[in-house]
């Protein structure tokens, strides 16, 4: 943080695209670590506000629209509420969850460009754009595909590139079609108002530079963009979702959702706070936050900057705390191709469990590099640090508590060495946990939380009050006394993190309030305090959950396959008298067996309606010999017999079908026909 003096924080997350649910890239890109640090803000009682809502208009959820055959207002109805949903499931804790499809924010987003323009502080300019024939509209950002410039990925979107992450426009595609009809487009004018971040870069990147705590990844991209040189950006489209154009003779003009989308964070603040919104947007002792994942860097590191300071009476952010991607299973996690775990789907199938996803997300958050989720790391994480370490030591210190003592803290004692040497070891976790979370490192921050949690373990382990009970049950009270104290401060240096284990943690020691200020404290339970019942805090996760889970995704993964499919090209054309001289026929499979050290080869016995004959094939890996007796298949009658090493002949070719997954399939008529039939 720079030196200024700050009374508030403004947090805002980056409004999901209302187009589909919410997935685990989505939580630990930006939401589990933006929670986090607002919560931690809140216990440290500063005056913080957490705004974010759904991102309604752009291309996403009109072609989501279009694919489901429904209307956009439908779309986006269903998937506000189920990102809602999605996000209060786990714990997500916005002061506001608002829409850009509100009166409000069509109003807000409308007066700003109204500002902008009447200062003058937009481009006018007509330009040649891709124009759909068919579907009489203009191709913008992602109605339009086609190769990539850079490195020829066919399937390239107007605005950005997938596969090599460049940042296109429409005209740079080379052989462009049209997403929405297929056809070939064509250039055709039009007008648009541009924002002129060539003339804004004179004082954006200075300002970029004198945050040199900014994460490198952020300022990087920033640099790289400089680099090139800022150039004027439209912020309107030719589309008819959208927030019109304010403007006279703007008909059919909407502005890009990408001018609209951030002024959403100042709409949903005015939504929440009509009388005071503007002291967090226009005060200089505000300290603006924005959480986002990388893709949306230039957005608001330059292009929103630039519009706030154009309009001229807001502040700027002090800090874009961005994430990598996380990968799931080694694939790039997609909504188009439904390679997600889909946090409402999580919901169901791990009830209770949020507090889980929150943790092995965080543990394994992709704050400086690309990280990969894996439903085996998901359950190791889970048994062997939360169940392990956390929840193992809750545990123990509770069940003896309630076993000698019923329950009820017991005082404590002089310390001894190894006392002291444990409280030596937990003193610094607080103001460690603090300045980690303050530089937004928010998986060492935990790391040292769990810390915590494996002092006690250690403490207890060593101090073995089990046995000591026997011999100088004085010196249990102390041990756990201390161990109790250690469970409390973990309720606390976890609340931020796992706030639904926190807070049942917390009745299960009769702790009803959360006083961040005495983390490290050993006296945060009072001799004499009767506990809750004790329960366990994690649960072990078994492997058949997590089977269950990798088979949801292999189930996809085939899905897909199938979908992308494409078979191989048709061999060279032949005349007609040369397929007439073919012969192909229907044989009922008297006999079949396995052929002797030949792994590939079956051994057909064949009723062809003549003399019956001896077929071998090399299908023995895809068929058991009894699945086939009985059944008739089709076979090529006029090959030439063909010879096996060990002497087996074989009168013909049986006929089957290769799946693209290597599987192979044998060609059976629909209605069983006399052995011999002719097939034509
Ligand atoms: N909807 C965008 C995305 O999912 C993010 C918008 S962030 C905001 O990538 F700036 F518009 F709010
Ligand atoms: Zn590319």
């Amino acid at each position: 943080m720079s030196e200024k003096k700050f009374n508030r924080t403004l947090v805002t997350a980056a409004l999901p695209y209302a187009n589909g649910g919410v997935h685990i890239g989505h939580l630990a890109g930006v939401y589990v670590p933006s929670d986090i640090y607002v919560r931690y803000l809140r216990l440290k009682r500063r005056d913080v506000l957490f705004i974010c809502g759904s991102d309604e208009h752009g291309v996403p959820v009109t072609i989501r629209a279009r694919k489901e055959g429904c209307s956009v207002q439908e779309v986006v109805d269903r998937y506000h509420h189920l990102i809602k949903d999605s996000f209060e499931g786990f714990g997500i804790s916005f002061d506001i969850y608002s829409r850009t499809t509100s009166a409000t924010h069509r109003q807000v987003a409308s007066d700003f460009f109204r500002t902008l323009y009447d200062k003058g502080e937009f481009l006018e300019r007509e330009s040649e754009q891709y124009y759909d024939e068919e579907a009489k509209t203009f191709l913008a950002d992602r109605y339009i595909t086609g190769e990539c410039p850079h490195c020829h990925n066919p399937q390239a979107y107007g605005d950005q590139c997938e596969k090599c992450g460049k940042d296109l426009s429409p005209t740079e595609l080379i052989n462009p079609e049209s997403k929405v009809s297929g056809s070939k487009p064509v250039l055709r004018k039009t007008k648009h108002w541009y924002l002129p971040l060539d003339k804004h870069q004179a004082w954006l990147q200075p300002w970029i530079e004198s945050h040199p705590e900014w994460r490198p990844n952020v300022s990087g991209q920033c640099k790289s963009w400089f680099d090139m040189g800022l150039q004027p950006r439209a912020v309107s489209r030719d589309l008819d979702w959208g927030i019109p154009v304010p403007v006279e003779g703007a008909e059919g003009k909407v502005l890009y959702v990408w001018f609209d989308a951030p002024i959403g964070y100042i709409s949903n603040t005015k939504e929440l706070l009509p009388d005071s919104w503007e002291k967090w947007w226009k005060s200089d002792d505000t300290r603006l936050i924005h959480f986002i994942g990388k893709d949306n860097i230039v957005f608001h590191c330059i292009v929103f900057p630039a519009m706030l300071k154009a309009e001229g009476s807001f502040i700027l952010p002090d800090n874009v705390p961005s994430n990598e991607f996380l990968n799931l299973e080694d694939d790039k996690i997609s909504t188009s191709r439904n390679w997600a775990v889909w946090l409402h789907e999580y919901l169901q199938e791990f009830p209770g469990k949020q507090d889980v996803m929150r943790y092995v997300l965080t543990a394994n958050a992709p704050e400086t590099k690309d990280n990969n989720f894996t439903w085996a790391d998901f359950q190791a994480r889970n048994n062997n640090e939360l169940v392990a370490v956390y929840g193992n030591f809750v545990n123990r210190a509770l069940q003896l508590t309630q076993k000698y003592y019923d329950g009820i803290v017991p005082a404590a004692g002089t310390l001894t060495e190894s006392d002291l040497a444990a409280i030596e070891e937990f003193k610094g976790v607080k103001a460690e946990v603090e300045r980690l979370l303050e530089a937004f490192r928010f998986r060492d921050a935990q790391k040292e939380a769990m810390n915590l949690a494996r002092i006690g373990n250690k403490y207890l382990a060593d101090a073995e009050p089990w046995k000591v009970i026997k011999t100088d049950p004085e010196r249990v009270k102390t041990i756990l006394n201390l161990s109790l104290q250690l469970v409390a401060n973990l309720a606390i240096a976890f609340e931020p993190f796992l706030p639904f284990s926190s807070a049942r943690l917390r009745e299960m020691i009769a702790m009803p309030a959360v006083e961040w200020d005495r983390l490290g404290a050993l006296d945060l339970l009072a001799a004499g305090t009767q506990l809750g019942t004790p329960e366990l805090l994690f649960e072990k996760i078994e492997d058949d959950a997590i089977a269950a889970q990798l088979q949801k995704l292999a189930d996809i993964k085939k899905q897909n396959e199938a979908e992308n499919h494409r078979a191989n090209p048709v061999k060279e054309d032949i005349d007609f008298a040369t397929f007439e001289k073919l012969d192909i026929r229907v044989g009922t499979i008297r006999h079949c067996e396995r052929v002797p050290k030949m792994k590939k080869l079956l051994r057909f016995d064949i009723a062809d309606g003549l003399e019956n004959r001896t077929i071998v094939s090399g299908i023995a890996q895809h068929y058991e010999p009894e699945q086939l007796i009985g059944r008739q298949v089709c076979f090529i009658a006029n090959l030439p017999p063909r010879t096996f090493k060990n002497g087996l002949v074989s009168e013909g070719m049986i006929l089957s079908a290769l799946n693209a997954d290597g599987t192979l399939s044998v060609i059976t008529p629909d209605r069983a026909v006399l052995p011999g039939s002719e097939v034509g």
